[in-house]
C-alpha cells in the first residue's frame, strides 16, 4: 500500500521559491513526497528540516546529509529549529491534516469505512483518544464540538444520540456508525458521518490550536522574503490560513499602529490554487485541497 500520494506537489514547492544556500521546513513530512521534491530542487549548501508527530512517518525518512526529520508536533517549530541552531528560515511548507496511511490503517480509527477503535491520534504517544471524547464529554460539549469542528447543523441531535447510547461504552467506529445511523440523511450518510469524524479528529489532535501556534511561529522564523506554502483540506483550516496571511492574526482586521495604519506581515503570492481535474481523477483525496502561498514582508 502506498503511504501517501503528495497533493499539489509542483505548485506548493514552486511556491517556496527555492534559492541557493537556504533553509527550508516541511512541517508535515508524512510519506515525504513534498520533502523529496524540495530536496531535488535545493542545492548542496541548503538544509531541510521536516516535522511529523506520527511515529509511522519515521519509516519514510530520507537518507540525505541535507535532511533532518524531527519526530515532533509542528507546534514546537521554533524550539526544535533553535535546538539545531536555526533562528530564521527561507521557506516553510505545510500539507495539513491526515495522510492516506493514517486514513487507510483501520487500527488508527480515522476512517468511517473500516471497523477500528475510536482512536484518531496522530501522535500515538498521546493518551487522549476519540473514545474518551465520545464516552466522557457531556452533551453540550459534544454538541459544541460537532457544530464548531464538523459544521453540522444537527449537532445537538447527534450529541444527544451519543449520550443516550452510552449504556455500554462506544469503543469502535462500527458502534459509532450504528448509534448515528438514524440521524443520517438517506443518500448522504457518508457526508454527514465524515463531518462527525472530522470534528472528533480535530478535537483529539487539537488541530486548530496547533495550526494557530504554528502560523504565529512561522511569522517569527521566516526571513523577509521567505515563503509560506500551506495546503489545507477543510474550511476551518483554510479560514485560519487565509486570515493569517491577510491580517497577520486570526481576527477580521490587521493590527494597527498609533496612526491607524495596518501592520502587515505577509504579501499574498498569486491566487488560491486548487488541483486540476486530472489530479483529482488520479487522487481523489486531492479534491478538497486548497493551497495558499505568501511572502514574509
Ligand atoms: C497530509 S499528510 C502530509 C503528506 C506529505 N506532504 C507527503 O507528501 O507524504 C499530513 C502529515 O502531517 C502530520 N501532521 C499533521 N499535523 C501535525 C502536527 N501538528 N505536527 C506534526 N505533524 C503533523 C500527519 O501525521 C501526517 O503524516
Amino acid at each position: 500500500m502506498m503511504y501517501h500520494s503528495p497533493v499539489l506537489l509542483t505548485a506548493s514547492v514552486l511556491g517556496l521559491n527555492i534559492r541557493p544556500a537556504s533553509v527550508y521546513v516541511d512541517a508535515t513530512f508524512g510519506g515525504g513526497g513534498h520533502s523529496r521534491a524540495i530536496l531535488n530542487t535545493m542545492d548542496g549548501q541548503s538544509k531541510l528540516f521536516a516535522f511529523d508527530q506520527d511515529e509511522d512517518a519515521q519509516r519514510n525518512s530520507i537518507d540525505d546529509p541535507r535532511f533532518t526529520l524531527l519526530p515532533h508536533n509542528f507546534s514546537h517549530l521554533k524550539r526544535f529549529l533553535k535546538f539545531h541552531q536555526i533562528d530564521k528560515v527561507d521557506g516553510i511548507l505545510a500539507d495539513l491534516g491526515v495522510s492516506s496511511h493514517q486514513f487507510d490503517t483501520p487500527e488508527r480509527g480515522f476512517s468511517l469505512r473500516f471497523d477500528g477503535p475510536l482512536d484518531m491520534r496522530m501522535n500515538q504517544q498521546q493518551a487522549f483518544t476519540a473514545e474518551a471524547i465520545v464516552n466522557t464529554y457531556d452533551e453540550a460539549a459534544l454538541a459544541e464540538l460537532f457544530y464548531a469542528y464538523g459544521e453540522l447543523r444537527n449537532a445537538k441531535k447527534i450529541a444527544s444520540l451519543i449520550v443516550q447510547n452510552r449504556t455500554t461504552e462506544i469503543t469502535t467506529t462500527t458502534q459509532l456508525n450504528q448509534v448515528l445511523a438514524n440521524v443520517l440523511p438517506k443518500g448522504n450518510e457518508h457526508k454527514v458521518l465524515a463531518k462527525v469524524y472530522q470534528a472528533l479528529r480535530v478535537e483529539v489532535n487539537k488541530e486548530m490550536e496547533v495550526l494557530k501556534s504554528f502560523l504565529v511561529q512561522s511569522k517569527e522564523v521566516l526571513k523577509a522574503g521567505g515563503r509560506l506554502s500551506v495546503i489545507s483540506y477543510h474550511s476551518l483550516e483554510d479560514r485560519l490560513v487565509k486570515r493569517f496571511i491577510q491580517n497577520g492574526n486570526f481576527d477580521s482586521e490587521p493590527e494597527k499602529d498609533a496612526f491607524g495604519n495596518p501592520t502587515l506581515y505577509f504579501k499574498k503570492c498569486g491566487a488560491l490554487v486548487v488541483p486540476e481535474a486530472q489530479e483529482i481523477n488520479e487522487n481523489n483525496r486531492a479534491r478538497s485541497a486548497k493551497l495558499r502561498i505568501a511572502e514574509r514582508l
